[in-house]
C-alpha cells in the first residue's frame, strides 16, 4: 500500500495530532488541519510546509457537524482524501468529586459527536472513491470505566468499538478503520496530572507507533504493550475486585 498523500486531522494544533501531522509532512503530501487555537494550529502547519508539506488550516469546531462536514467535504474536493484521523479530544477529571452533567456532556460532544461528525463525512466521500483510511483516537481507558474519569473513559470506549465494528462493516468498500488506544503520552492534555502515569511515552515515539500501525492496516494500535495488558486485565475483573483497587487510585 502507497503512503497517504492526503491527510485530513483534526486536533492537529497540540499534542498527538501535531506530532502526526509533522510525520506526514514531506513534498508531494496535502495536509488538511483543523483545531481551535488559531495560532498553534498556524504554528504546526508552517512546521509542516518547512517539511515540504502543503498544509492548509481551519478553525473548526468538530462538535459543529455541518461546519465539519463542509470542511471535509472541501479538503477532497482540492486533493481526494487517503487518510482521516479523527483525533480532537478533551479529558477531564473528577478531583475526587463528583463529574457534573456539563463536564460530562462536554466530553461526550467533543470526544463522541466529534469524531462521528468527522467520520461519518469521510466515510461517505472514500466509498465513492473505493478506497481510504479512516483512524479513530481512542484510549487505553476505554477498558474500564474508572472513578477519576467516568465520562472520559466512557467515551474512548465508545469510540473503539464503534472504530471495531465499522472495520467489518466498510472493508468491502475499500475502507481501511483503525482503532488507536495509546497509554500515557506527554502532551499538554495530560501535563496537568498530578499522579505517577506509568510507562509515560513522548510524542514522538507515540507517532511512530501509530503511524507504523497505520501503515500496516491495524485494526487496533495499542500500546505501550504492559499498559494494554494492565488495561485488558483491568476489564476482566469481577467488579468487587475493580472496587477495592479503585479507592486506592488516584483522583485524576
Ligand atoms: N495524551 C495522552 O496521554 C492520550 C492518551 C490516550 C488518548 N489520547 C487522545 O489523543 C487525542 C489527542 O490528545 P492530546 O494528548 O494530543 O491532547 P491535546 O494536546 O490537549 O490536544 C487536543 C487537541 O484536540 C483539539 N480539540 C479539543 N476540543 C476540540 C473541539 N471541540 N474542536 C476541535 N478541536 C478540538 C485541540 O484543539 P485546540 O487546542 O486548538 O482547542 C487540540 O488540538 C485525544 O483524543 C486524547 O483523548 C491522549
Amino acid at each position: 500500500m502507497s503512503p497517504p498523500v492526503s491527510i485530513l486531522i483534526t486536533g492537529a494544533s497540540s499534542g498527538l495530532g501535531a506530532g502526526l501531522a509533522q510525520a506526514y509532512a514531506r513534498p508531494g503530501t496535502a495536509l488538511f488541519l483543523s483545531g481551535r487555537d488559531a495560532a498553534r494550529l498556524e504554528a504546526v502547519a508552517e512546521a509542516c510546509r518547512a517539511l515540504g508539506a502543503e498544509s492548509h488550516t481551519s478553525i473548526t469546531d468538530v462538535t459543529d457537524a455541518a461546519a465539519v462536514a463542509r470542511w471535509v467535504e472541501a479538503s477532497h474536493q482540492r486533493q481526494p482524501l487517503d487518510l482521516v484521523i479523527a483525533n480532537a479530544g478533551i479529558s477531564g477529571g473528577t478531583f475526587g468529586g463528583a463529574e457534573s452533567a456539563e463536564q460530562t456532556r462536554a466530553i461526550f460532544a467533543v470526544n463522541v459527536d466529534g469524531v462521528v461528525n468527522t467520520i461519518m463525512p469521510a466515510i461517505a466521500l472514500m466509498r465513492e472513491q473505493g478506497r481510504g483510511q479512516v483512524a479513530i483516537m481512542s484510549s487505553l481507558a476505554a477498558f474500564r470505566g474508572f472513578p477519576g474519569a467516568p465520562a472520559y473513559g466512557a467515551s474512548k470506549a465508545a469510540v473503539r468499538l464503534w472504530g471495531e465494528g465499522l472495520r467489518g462493516l466498510v472493508a468491502d468498500d475499500g475502507i481501511r478503520v483503525s482503532v488507536i488506544c495509546p497509554g500515557f503520552v506527554t502532551t499538554p492534555m495530560t501535563a496537568v496530572n498530578t499522579f505517577a502515569m506509568p510507562f509515560l511515552m513522548d510524542v514522538e515515539r507515540a507517532v511512530e507507533i501509530i503511524t507504523a500501525g497505520l501503515a500496516r492496516n491495524r485494526g487496533r494500535i495499542a500500546f505501550p504493550w504492559p499498559m494494554h495488558v494492565l488495561a485488558r486485565m483491568a476489564g476482566c475483573l469481577p467488579s468487587a475486585w475493580m472496587d477495592a483497587i479503585a479507592q486506592k487510585m488516584p483522583k485524576k
